[in-house]
């Protein structure tokens, strides 16, 4: 029998909830439920950070904490977690935190809306007990947003608690919670439930195939709050341990569709530096501590950061039903805008990625209009074959371009067999991209920009491959931040 509440520490305190609504946001627990209104309230949509509070969860025996917009999570997936507010940090007699002090001592803060966030932010980077430079402070804080005191002083503020001791927190609590069980909270017309194997997922999600599945929640939460959809019944994915396996096998790498934005980070930089360049802009650290590749996918937005990048190097997904499983290339996935190759019982269950052969060149680039927090105006990925200079396969994909991610098939065949080195014929190549594709015009970019931005990352991608330019502008170091790098 599945279990009928869930349980998590915050503070000192072991929380049991057996009434967490279906949608319910850990932000509106802490504010509406709790009246602890430290944690705020900005955009509501996971871009300014006000909200941010820290999850903790067991790693290797050591609690590791993540920043979260407590805006856009769901209350249920606490379960099994610690939450950390910022009312949690000073000790009962009230001496500041190190991160609280360090950000007075620095002048961090005016009018403070802004300074919850941030001290959560910072308490999670402090626990790291990396040290960090300049660099990865600012990755850290790319996703809170101060509109009055300047970033300065909190980068100071930043800089000195960061060089003081960690004090671990206790990981033993964590034996009190229970693992490994299903939990559903409501009743048939309405619930949180949250599977634990992908049989008990399949079987629920067959028996309701109604419910909304969530993973991060960093789409569906703001369904939550700015479309105000009511969402009934919802399926939380986070505790369904097989979605967040990963794994090499022979020639591919295998992720679960439930693995984050950091967990695949480091697998995805070494498959290629490219990969992980783009992760590192997705969203802010809070949205890539919780918001997964599957959920990426799975939305089948066109603007979708990883699908031109995984259908360029030929990825798989597996979806998966009470019925079974089946596998589909990755472009095939997406029918039309809004409409992707998903039966009303199925989910996707993994994501596998060709590991690039010694004959193969692949590049991907980001295009926005701020260099964090932002979504693309185009993305692109390629992929070549290529055999004493002749190109023998070729896959362009890209984002932005049309209603769906797609493979740009005419401007492929033209440049099979060309030399890499031709640049006039793959300018002729590249002229074919206005028949492969009729880009839509808003307000991230005119179908003209993105047509003409298109051809020249892909002369880019070639130049570079060719060895004729070794200036890659405007890359993320290793740490995140943006450099002219050689
Ligand atoms: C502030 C902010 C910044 C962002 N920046 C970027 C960005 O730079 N680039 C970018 O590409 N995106 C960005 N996003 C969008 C979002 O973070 C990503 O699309 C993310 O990968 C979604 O994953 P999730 O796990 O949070 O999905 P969820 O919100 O949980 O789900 C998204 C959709 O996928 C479905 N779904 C999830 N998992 C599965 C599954 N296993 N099987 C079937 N259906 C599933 C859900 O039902 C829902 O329809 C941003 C979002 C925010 C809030
Ligand atoms: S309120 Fe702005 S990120 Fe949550
Ligand atoms: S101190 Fe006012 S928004 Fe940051």
């Amino acid at each position: 029998m599945p279990k009928k509440s869930i349980k998590f520490f915050h503070g000192t305190e072991l929380v049991e909830l057996s009434n967490v609504g279906p949608s319910e946001t850990i932000l509106d627990y802490l504010r509406l439920r709790m009246h602890l209104t430290g944690t705020k309230e900005g955009c509501g949509e996971g871009d300014c950070g006000a909200c941010t509070v820290a999850i903790g969860q067991l790693h290797e025996g050591k609690v590791a904490y993540q920043p979260v917009n407590s805006c856009i999570q769901l209350l249920g997936s606490l379960d099994g977690k610690e939450l950390v507010t910022v009312e949690d940090l000073a000790s009962p007699s009230g001496k500041l935190h190190p991160v609280q002090s360090a950000m007075v001592e620095n002048h961090g803060s005016q009018c403070g809306f802004c300074t919850p966030g941030f001290i959560m932010s910072l308490f999670v980077l402090q626990q790291e007990g990396t040290n960090p430079d300049r660099n990865e402070i600012n990755n850290a804080l790319a996703g809170n947003l101060c509109r009055c005191t300047g970033y300065r002083p909190i980068i100071d503020a930043a800089k000195q608690v960061c060089n003081e001791p960690v004090i671990e927190r206790p990981a033993a609590l964590f034996a009190l919670l229970e693992k490994n069980q299903d939990t559903f909270i409501g009743d048939e017309t309405s619930f949180f439930a949250s599977p634990s194997t992908q049989s008990a997922l399949a079987t629920l999600y067959h028996e309701h195939q109604d419910a909304t599945l969530v993973a991060g929640a960093t789409d569906v939460g703001l369904w939550i709050t700015k479309q105000l959809r009511p969402l009934p019944k919802v399926i939380y994915l986070g505790a369904v341990k097989s979605l967040k396996n990963i794994a090499i096998e022979i020639a591919d790498l295998v992720m679960g569709a439930g693995v984050t934005y950091a967990q695949a980070l480091p697998h995805l930089d070494a498959l290629h530096p490219d990969l992980g360049q783009v992760v590192r802009r997705i969203g802010s650290k809070q949205v890539r501590a919780v918001g997964t590749i599957g959920g990426n996918i799975a939305n089948g937005s066109p603007i979708g950061d990883m699908p031109p990048m995984l259908i360029a190097l030929s990825s798989q997904i597996e979806l998966r039903s009470i019925e079974g499983k089946r596998s589909i290339a990755l472009e095939d996935f997406y029918i039309e805008y809004g409409k992707q190759d998903l039966k009303p019982n199925e989910y996707l269950a993994q994501i596998r990625i060709s590991l690039l052969q010694a004959n193969q060149q692949f590049r991907a680039y980001k295009i926005s209009k701020r260099f964090d927090q932002d979504i693309s105006a185009i993305m692109a990925g390629f992929c070549f074959t290529i055999e004493n200079d002749a190109i023998m396969n070729a896959r362009c994909a890209f984002g932005g371009m049309a209603g769906t991610p797609m493979l740009a098939h005419k401007t492929q065949a033209a440049l099979m067999g060309l030399s890499i080195k031709d640049e006039t014929a793959w300018q002729q190549a590249a002229q074919l991209l206005a028949q492969d594709f009729t880009p839509m015009d808003d307000m991230r970019a005119s179908a003209q920009y993105r047509l003409n931005t298109a051809k020249a990352l892909l002369l880019k991608a070639r130049a570079e491959i060719a060895g004729e330019t070794n200036t890659r502008i405007l890359q993320a170091d290793s740490k995140g931040a943006p450099t002219h790098a050689q």
